[in-house]
């Protein structure tokens, strides 16, 4: 039974969680793999708004698994704060699994994300300032507290008081900064620690065996391609892997067992945070896009900066991912304008490129060569079928999948669950 990996294709905010809230309809398990709450996946169900960052979309099925992979950082406290306010909205989330291996966010992680950002001055990166940059440092570091560990106070503690005492020194002598107590933060997370207790498990067993017993599974990626800690716009990246590679280690199955991979593709680009954007428009068409999309951060409030579609972006991407499929969101938006474009090369010195660049100079300095598309009027939600779609629609899929190579699987049509078109399924349904 397929194992599908859903991944943004650009920089975030393609419309994930409204993809993989459909696709989880036919899926018996959902895992989220990687990032923490600098995402905001927004789900709309029987026309009742979600805002999710930790949870993952799955969630809203009461009776499927819901999982936090270890490729995750938690900040038990946002993640206690979202399962409360699921409650208070009558919705059962005893399908939630955290997994033990994933490490938490703490205070000074958020502390030193802010601190971070402030001192890099004009170079900084725009983070969501929830502390994620440097909870994978830590990680990576090998000084990470995880979330079993809560299960085990003592050793919350020993581990906490090593980290306060070194974390307080950066504090005190490099930032000038009051220092930390120990004892607040270890009485909020080890309540914390209590109230997810019920969720705290291995997940990669329950993943690995669901697949053994040919269930369904989702992986659902946060954050974009072009944010990939690797492959992304370095250093204007999320520090972990949104690509489909990183459902392998953040979630802990082998390659083998992967058997699609769909690219999420805004019929826009939109970026939130700083870094070069060769397709940016920054002007009234860029304004009225962000209006009419309501393109703003759903974990910051931040105006996000809007552009055309990029296919450089969007070939590498594809290659990078080895996209099956892809799913368009958010065509209605641009119903309504009279020319959409599409950037299919860039121009640099005179010269034609078609590979990504590596370099965010290099990036900065390429200048977008469009192909233009006559528009199209307003959407219907019912439509059933592609043919049904406005030509123009039609013209402007056909371009986009055939100039990567990859074929669209579904086609979001609104906002609402209810509002897609399924061309290929691709549980093999
Ligand atoms: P961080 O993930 O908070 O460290 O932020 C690093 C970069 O990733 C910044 O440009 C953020 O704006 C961006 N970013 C992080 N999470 C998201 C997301 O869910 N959507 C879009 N951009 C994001
Ligand atoms: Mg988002």
């Amino acid at each position: 039974m397929p194992v599908v990996v859903v991944v943004g294709s650009q920089w975030g905010d393609e419309g994930k969680g409204k993809i993989t809230d459909y696709l989880a309809l036919e899926a018996d398990v959902v895992v989220r793999y990687q990032g923490g709450p600098n995402a905001g996946h927004t789900v709309v169900v029987n026309e009742e708004e979600f805002q999710l960052h930790l949870l993952p979309s799955g969630i809203l099925y009461p009776e499927k698994l819901s999982i936090i992979g270890n490729g995750v950082v938690v900040d038990p406290l946002i993640l206690v704060d979202e399962l409360e306010a699921m409650h208070k909205r009558g919705r059962d989330t005893r399908g939630l699994r955290i997994s033990d291996r994933a490490h938490l966010i703490m205070p000074y992680h958020k502390i030193l994300d802010a601190l971070q950002e402030e001192s890099m001055g004009e170079s900084k990166i725009g983070t969501t300032l929830k502390g994620v940059g440097p909870a994978y440092m830590d990680k990576a570091a090998r000084v990470g507290i995880r979330v079993g560990d809560l299960l085990e106070p003592a050793l919350f503690k020993e581990r906490l008081q090593a980290n306060l005492s070194d974390k307080n020194r950066v504090l005190k002598y490099i930032y000038g900064k009051d220092t930390l107590a120990l004892e607040p933060i270890l009485d909020s997370y080890l309540e914390a620690g209590e109230y997810l207790a019920p969720y705290i498990t291995d997940t990669a067993v329950l993943i690995n065996h669901a697949i053994d017993e040919d269930k369904k599974l989702l992986f659902e990626g946060a954050q974009g391609t072009l944010l990939d800690l690797d492959h992304g716009t370095y250093p204007y990246v999320t520090s972990s892997h949104p690509v489909a590679g990183g459902a392998c280690i953040g979630a802990g199955v082998g390659p083998t067992k992967i058997d699609e991979i769909i690219g999420v593709v805004k019929a826009y680009t939109s970026r939130v945070g700083d870094g070069p954007f060769p397709t940016e428009l920054l002007d009234e068409t860029g304004d009225w896009i962000r209006e009419k999309g309501h393109e703003y951060g759903v974990t910051t409030g931040r105006p996000r900066r809007i552009g055309w579609l990029d296919l450089v972006m969007l070939n590498y991407a594809a290659v990078l991912n080895g996209f099956t499929g892809i799913a368009f969101t958010r065509l209605d938006i641009l119903s309504g304008l009279d020319v959409v474009k599409v950037a299919y090369a860039y121009e640099r010195d005179g010269q034609i490129v078609r590979e990504f660049p590596a370099s965010f100079k290099e990036l900065a300095k390429c200048k977008p060569i469009y192909k233009e598309f006559p528009g199209w009027p307003e959407i219907d939600p019912n439509v059933r079928t592609f043919d049904q779609l406005h030509p123009n629609v039609q013209d402007y899929v056909k371009f986009v999948s055939e100039s990567i190579g990859v074929e669209p699987s579904i086609i979001s049509l609104g906002r609402g669950r209810e509002d897609s078109l399924t061309l290929r399924n691709v549980f093999g349904m």
